[in-house]
């Protein structure tokens, strides 16, 4: 599988561009989940707030204000007054009106963010050790051919995640996440990272691509749009870049 590249700057052009722009966020190096709580809305610290864990509170609220700040740079509106709405499946949304799709995913520390002028986007990131019994869920929910490239592949626990990523970014992409039925589609891979989503449900817009990638050893993730995926920008969201995006709203 091709390493990304991640840059450590922000994008010059984030109002143009004709790519899909990928942001990672580690969590504790950037403070994030202590930071700006004022440019979060209260229903998004009231969802933050009933998390019993405080690590998933920390999460919520870093993973809001990553959004937020990353929002404001590309929509140029200041980060508290933009506008999230939700599709019936709960689905963050801006209004059509920005032409800006996006879509977050969250794990233990790690916050993935992606954006898309291009068409809808999904993304997906996991862990690759847990002890969810996989191979019961590969059996009963992947096809065939998603079961023989598990099993024939060197690791078949990383397999299956990279599968189960594709399939969540690409469910998180037409904006249902597991309402769409598991059984209905499947990815045909047509590389080692690229994938074509064959689904007997039909899509609009149809032609969706997903694209895996590696994040660490142990954590993998996937982008899912109806896009050409190799049009893809990686970028860290790093304190630099948080503090520059901070400066332009005269944030504390
Ligand atoms: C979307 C979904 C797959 C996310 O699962 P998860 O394991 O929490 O996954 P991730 O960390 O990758 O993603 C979380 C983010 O996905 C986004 N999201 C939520 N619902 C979404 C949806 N329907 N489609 C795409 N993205 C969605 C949000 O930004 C969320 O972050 P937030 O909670 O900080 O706002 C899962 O919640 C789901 O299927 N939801 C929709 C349908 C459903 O059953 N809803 C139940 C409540 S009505």
């Amino acid at each position: 599988m091709s390493k990304l590249l991640w840059n450590e700057t922000l994008p010059d052009d984030p109002n143009h561009f004709s790519t899909i722009d990928l942001y990672l966020i580690n969590m504790p190096d950037t403070g994030l989940h202590q930071r700006f709580h004022n440019i979060l809305q209260e229903t998004e610290l009231q969802v933050a707030n009933a998390y019993m864990q405080e690590h998933r509170h920390h999460l919520s609220v870093a993973s809001r204000t990553a959004l937020r700040l990353l929002l404001s740079l590309y929509i140029n509106e200041h980060p508290a007054e933009i506008i999230l709405q939700k599709n019936e499946f709960q689905k963050p949304l801006l209004s059509d009106a920005y032409e800006l799709n996006f879509n977050v995913s969250h794990t233990n520390e790690q916050i993935l963010i992606g954006f898309s002028r291009l068409g809808p986007i999904g993304v997906d990131m996991e862990f690759t050790q847990s002890n969810i019994d996989w191979p019961m869920i590969a059996k009963r929910y992947f096809s065939p051919a998603e079961n023989e490239k598990i099993n024939n592949a060197t690791v078949p626990q990383h397999a299956f995640y990279q599968l189960w990523t594709a399939k969540e970014a690409f469910m998180k992409g037409v904006g249902s996440g597991f309402q769409f039925p598991l059984h209905h589609f499947f990815i045909n891979y047509q590389d080692q990272e690229h994938g074509k989503v064959i689904s007997t449900i039909p899509l609009y817009p149809p032609d969706w691509m997903t694209r895996n990638f590696d994040l660490s050893d142990d954590c993998v993730g996937a982008i899912a749009s109806p896009t050409d995926l190799n049009q893809l920008r990686c970028f860290h969201f790093n304190t630099n870049s948080i503090n520059k995006i901070a400066a332009l709203w005269h944030l504390p």
